[in-house]
């Protein structure tokens, strides 16, 4: 088993604030079955939803620092919307040399796609009212109606589903219910799914959706353009959490997505 600590060569590294990374560490995995990958689920800072930019961004930076003195690493994954959305452009100043790869609501694949022209953004409140996102939908979306949900609780309950908590059908019903409309400026017939938790709960947003949709998820867009100009090269893949306490319940969710070790990460600039 390898050492929490061992340095691979030029590694490719996936954060996100818990699990949800998983839907594009899985769509890396896919096209890339050899790809070691170094996992970080920020879990003491979870969930970014409700962070401001400046703690998000101070967050990341020092989680990609910490990253740096354990690991070469050429790649970033921001396996997050609301990450990216909120402090991609800071990060790619902050880490000129390094490849930060973004995760972004699909706004222009709903609007190609949508036969109504009206979808929901479904996202975190931050990743929903960001100006990243309403700059996305005055570029590709103009000639739609796009709704904009901040689901206020939703992340929390994937993780808490992910990790084996039962979570009742009203609580999936009260966050998804909101993004649903069927009035005079058109029925929603898309759904993007703004936050990479939701790809991974799929079945239960499509069993409490009042009408069936098209439910977007960008995670194989943002596999492709992260595996573009990347040679793998095969090694073992570490998974990290920040909060010490959570090693022993994660620990089983990262074994069974195949990473040979997990332990805890304190971000440099937090410590
Ligand atoms: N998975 C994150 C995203 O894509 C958000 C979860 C959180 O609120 O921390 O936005």
């Amino acid at each position: 088993m390898a050492s929490a600590t061992q340095h691979n060569s030029a590694m490719m590294a996936v954060i996100d604030s818990g699990l949800g990374g998983f839907s594009v560490l899985r769509a890396l995995l896919q096209r890339a079955p050899t790809l070691p990958v170094v996992y970080v689920a920020d879990t003491a800072g979870f969930p970014y939803g409700k962070r401001t930019a400046g703690e998000i961004t101070a967050r990341a930076a020092g989680l990609v620092k910490t990253l740096q003195t354990r690991h070469s690493i050429s790649h970033v994954v921001l396996a997050c919307n609301t990450l990216s959305t909120l402090s991609l452009a800071a990060l790619r100043k902050q880490f000129p040399a390094m490849q930060l790869i973004g995760t972004v609501p699909a706004i222009k694949v709903a609007a190609a796609q949508s036969q109504s022209k009206r979808f929901t953004l479904l996202a975190t409140p931050n990743t929903a009212h960001s100006a990243y996102s309403r700059g996305l939908i005055a570029e590709f979306a103009s000639n739609c109606m796009v709704d904009c949900y901040g689901a206020p609780n939703l992340a929390r309950l994937c993780e808490a589903s992910l990790l084996g908590d039962e979570v009742s059908d009203k609580a999936w019903r009260g966050e998804i219910a909101p993004c649903f409309f069927d009035d005079a400026r058109g029925k929603t017939d898309s759904i993007i799914l703004g936050c990479t938790h939701y790809p991974l709960v799929l079945e239960h947003l499509r069993a409490h959706a009042p009408w069936p949709v098209e439910w977007i998820d960008s995670s194989d867009a943002i596999a492709r353009h992260a595996l573009k100009d990347y040679s793998v090269t095969p090694g073992k893949s570490v998974a990290y959490v920040t909060d010490p306490n959570d090693v022993e319940r994660y620990t089983p969710l990262f074994t069974a997505e195949g990473f040979a070790a997990t332990a805890t990460l304190n971000p440099a600039m937090l410590q």
